[in-house]
């Protein structure tokens, strides 16, 4: 089958550079959604592009699209659709997805119809349904609701594409791998010139960027995919895409400089680079990023400074940003530097003039990612200028302020609704994004936990599914705590929401 309705998901501004990735993996017909874009495909397709798009969050197929004129509709529908052809009854299984219309009050609510249906459609069939798992599901169901259109997709990736698998362990400021590889796309580096990272933190830029580069999956060391659940697995298409590529280390004719400050940051850095198949391709050192002295071949420099999010940081960092200009002024002639921040005051420090400004999001952070070719006698720029400031495409320069958690939560679920795709090249949501320390939002949240998760099941709780295979790494404290939030969100609003399907089970 060759027509599957295929969305990849991507983060905030990358809808070109995934629709370049595609091409580059043998997909020219796509369309542009925004963060996604869609393609048409088989089961084998679905299979590649989790495996094989760095770009990717999430690979959904499209199982229904209808329109509704109101909530009892959804379960209506829903309820049409033979759930028991995708999933056997012994996997637990989640509905989640994004909603933007006024026909719901509660954004948690058509995700409980839709699993209401399910659970109905099962016990029908068979007596018995298959029990849901909120944090860890073995099969997931994406629910897009744009006013009265609803689409149904079954969520081929699971845990979002980001978990690669080989990150283990991470610092308090770790980067998405996602966002790690769109911005080694959008530096347009060569792949065949040295690469620096001289503030490498936990190494995502520099373990993407080897992997890129030798050609290796980025997914290459994970285990889980939820299209493993369902029931069109076909293990023959999986082995076959997964043969199609390289997955060895390969000597690359040059190297990836990987360094930091912090000696135990660089530990960690070297010991996730041992988690993925890329042998010696990268070089570290621990390093004062002022003290470093490039390798004599030209090459391009990317890094992620520390935002200064903390209160009281603004001088620091702002001499932190001046100092990194000075370095690529003076040691770093003929490279192309890229900074990327969400500190625009800071940013600015730098001191040289950006030959590219991209807006990126990092987390919740809004980000400038902006590049400095540094040229013999490239002069800084004593006093950014006014034009300097209009220059400024979409990038605002906010202060970072610490939220609190009611905010946090706020703008996390706002996040989530964005991560889905709606019309082409329109911003999801109207609301403003505030930025969030997404360093503080992590701590506050502890994961949710099996019993959290069985409450808000309401049904079985006794035969609960452990965990997919994928280990949930370090790193996503951040994403655990998400997971919390949302959770939370859910526990808060229980009770109104068992009451309305009460009143409305009622009504039938
Ligand atoms: C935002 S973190 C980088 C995170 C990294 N991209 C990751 O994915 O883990 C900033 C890093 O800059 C490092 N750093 C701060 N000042 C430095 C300096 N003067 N020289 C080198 N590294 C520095 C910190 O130790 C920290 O690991």
């Amino acid at each position: 089958m060759k027509d599957l309705k295929i969305t990849v998901k991507t983060l905030y501004g990358f809808e070109d550079i995934l629709q370049e990735e595609l091409k580059e993996l043998g997909y020219d017909k796509t369309e542009k959604l925004n963060r996604a874009v869609q393609v048409k495909g088989g089961w084998e397709d679905v299979y590649r592009l989790n495996y094989r798009c760095r770009l990717a969050i999430s690979v959904l197929v499209e199982v229904a699209s209808f329109y509704i004129q109101k909530e009892k509709d959804l379960y209506d529908e829903a309820k049409k659709i033979d759930w028991t052809s995708f999933f056997e009854m012994e996997k637990t299984f989640a509905v989640k997805g994004a909603v933007f219309s006024n026909l719901f009050t509660h954004t948690q609510y058509p995700f409980l119809l839709v699993k209401d249906a399910i659970a109905d459609v099962f016990r029908d069939k068979f007596d018995a349904r298959p029990n849901v798992n909120i944090k860890a599901p073995q099969v997931m169901f994406d629910v897009y609701i744009k006013e009265k259109s609803v689409t149904v997709s079954l969520n081929t990736s699971g845990i979002p594409l980001f978990q690669r698998g080989y990150r283990q362990e991470v610092g308090d400021a770790p980067m998405n791998e996602v966002l790690a590889a769109g911005l080694l796309r959008l530096s347009n580096w060569d792949k065949k010139s040295p690469l620096i990272d001289p503030m490498c933190g936990s190494g995502t830029l520099a373990i993407e960027a080897a992997l890129l580069a030798a050609d290796i999956p980025s997914m290459v060391e994970r285990q889980h995919y939820a299209f493993k659940n369902f029931k069109s697995f076909d293990a023959e298409a999986w082995e076959k895409v997964q043969s199609e590529v390289n997955r060895r280390p390969v000597d690359l004719g040059f190297k990836i400089f990987a360094s930091d400050i912090d000696a135990g940051m660089l530990q960690k850095a070297k010991r996730n680079s041992r988690m993925a198949p890329i042998g010696n391709m990268i070089s570290f050192t621990v390093k004062d990023v002022f003290e470093l002295e490039p390798p004599s071949e030209k090459g391009l420099l990317i890094c992620n400074p520390p935002y200064g999010e903390r209160m009281g940081e603004d001088e620091d960092i702002a001499e932190l940003y001046q100092k990194l200009g000075d370095a690529f002024k003076n040691s770093f002639v003929g490279y192309d530097c890229w900074v990327i921040s969400s500190n625009i005051d800071a940013i600015k420090s730098v001191g040289l003039k950006a030959s590219k400004k991209i807006k990126v999001f990092n987390g919740n952070l809004e980000c400038s990612f902006r590049e400095f070719k540094v040229f013999e006698g490239s002069k800084k720029i004593k006093k950014p200028s006014e034009k300097e400031d209009k220059d400024e495409q979409s990038v605002q320069s906010k202060k970072i302020e610490p939220v609190k958690g009611e905010q946090i939560k706020k703008d996390r679920l706002v996040e989530r609704k964005q991560e889905h795709p709606i019309e082409k090249r329109e911003r999801p949501v109207e609301k403003k994004i505030e930025p969030v320390p997404y360093r503080k939002a992590a701590s506050k949240y502890k994961p949710v936990n099996q019993e959290e998760a069985n409450e808000l099941d309401d049904k079985k709780p006794e035969a609960k599914e452990k965990e997919p295979e994928e280990k949930v790494q370090p790193k996503q404290k951040e994403d655990s705590a998400e997971e919390k939030m949302s959770s939370d969100e859910e526990n808060l609003s229980l009770k109104e929401k068992i009451a309305k399907m009460k009143k409305y089970r009622s009504r039938d």
